[in-house]
């Protein structure tokens, strides 16, 4: 749900645990549960190298957002963030980017919550699972469905509770023999972070939302640093446990990869917890997903930079409702036509693009003292474009359809412009 800008002024309620929270519970999803698999099959047994480098990357990004909510903590973030201090085009560019990147992230996790489903009804077929998933989800949104923080706390420490009994169960049975061969220096490792780091997204969900959270430029910045530690510790055992039960090979194989895992220990009640673990965090993020969209289309739509209609909220629901049915549409859509890898790397190349962004943001950031030196959002935006560049390698296709989109926003942005003029 959308607030009008007066009362969202008002509401400022949200601590730095909920913060946290908000983000752990952003971040936690098809990630870990499903994504996991593919990173396997690239990087092999050496995947938890992938998944540090993953990490090491997003937290520099984290650190340029937290430099920028320190100095401004405003709705609609990184849009904000780019058309103040790059330029208005860079700002429409980084808010049209993140509206697809959550797109994305939707469709992908609808597709990882059908897998976990379907592992334990066979019978469905995965793919009209995921469109059914992304149709109810959109009419929770449509209604209002808007997390509470409490309900998200408890989402959110169910997610973990279920991954650290994955941890302490599966660690059992861990066999050493599963890590071999180990090649770090393979070029699969670098492929592999490409597709890992889908599982970090999400960390700077809560900046979206900063007006609403108590000391904002306290709280934010310490919400995503906390959470991406948590997350990354969390990933990190998880990995390394799923590796040690199964090997890389039989993670890659699998569309349920944390079950198939767990299913090793022959604990059929671990598997159903793990299984409902990924239901669960799969369809937290979905819910997640399509709220942040709605929040974004509504902030460009309020300065012009799209469509008026999405700033329009439903009489009786109070929803931006045009932009959740768009997007729903455009959900149901990606799950049916394309495979979960694609549609992972999709994702991927529009956050990259708009972390880029916001690093470029961070860097021209003149107010003084700063948080940081410099050097972190240049780091930042080296490294989110060398990952760029080998998602490219990665998945071309991805890459293809991810410029696509990059000149489509262009051009409406363009025509849009001129149309204004001509006025
Ligand atoms: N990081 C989020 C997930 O893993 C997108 O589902």
């Amino acid at each position: 749900m959308v607030r009008k800008e007066s009362e969202t002024a008002l509401k400022c309620s949200l601590g730095l645990f909920d913060a946290t929270a908000i983000s752990v519970g952003a971040i936690i999803g098809g990630g870990i549960f499903v994504v996991i698999g593919i990173a396997a099959d690239l990087a092999g047994s050496a995947l938890l190298v992938s998944m540090v480098l993953a990490a090491v990357i997003a937290t520099f990004t984290a650190l340029s957002f937290a430099e920028l909510t320190a100095w401004q903590p405003v709705e609609g973030s990184v849009y904000e963030y780019a058309r103040q201090l790059i330029s208005p085009f860079a700002g429409f560019l980084a808010g049209w980017m993140w509206l697809l990147s959550n797109t994305f992230t939707g469709a992908a996790v609808a597709l990882g919550f059908a897998y976990y489903f379907t592992a334990m009804i066979p019978a469905l077929p995965s793919k009209v699972v995921a469109a059914v998933v992304c149709i109810a989800f959109t009419v929770l949104n449509f209604i209002g469905a808007r997390q509470s923080a409490l309900l998200n706390n408890i989402l959110v420490t169910a997610k973990v509770l279920i991954l650290f009994f994955f941890i302490i169960l599966g660690a059992c049975y861990m066999s050493p023999a599963n890590f071999t061969p180990f090649e770090p220096l393979n070029a699969g490792v670098l492929y592999g972070a490409c597709f890992i780091f889908f599982a970090y997204i999400g960390f700077a969900r809560v900046a979206v939302i900063a007006e609403e959270i108590k000391d904002a430029k306290r709280n934010v910045p310490r919400a995503m640093l906390l959470s991406l530690g948590l997350s990354t510790l969390i990933y990190v055992l998880v990995g390394a446990v799923a590796v040690g039960l199964v090997g890389a090979a039989k993670l890659a194989a699998s569309n349920s990869p944390l079950a198939e895992a767990i299913s090793a220990t022959g604990s059929v009640v671990g598997l159903q917890i793990v299984a409902f673990g990924g239901l669960l965090a799969t369809a937290s993020v979905l819910l997640t997903s399509i709220l942040g969209v709605s929040r974004m289309a509504y902030s460009m739509a309020r300065r012009g930079d799209m469509p008026q209609a999405f700033a329009k909220l439903h009489r009786k629901f109070c929803t931006p409702y045009y932009a959740i049915a768009i997007v729903g549409t455009l959900m149901t859509a990606l799950v049916l036509l394309v495979d979960l890898t694609r549609v992972v790397a999709l994702s991927t190349f529009a956050t990259l693009f708009y972390y880029a962004l916001t690093n470029t943001a961070a860097f021209k950031l003149k107010t003084e003292p700063r948080r940081y030196s410099r050097l972190i959002p240049a780091v930042g935006l080296s490294t989110c474009l060398a990952l760029l560049a080998f998602t490219l390698f990665a998945a071309a296709q991805a890459w293809v359809i991810g410029i696509i989109c990059l000149t489509a926003g262009a051009l409406y942005y363009g025509a849009r412009d001129m149309l204004q003029k001509k006025l």
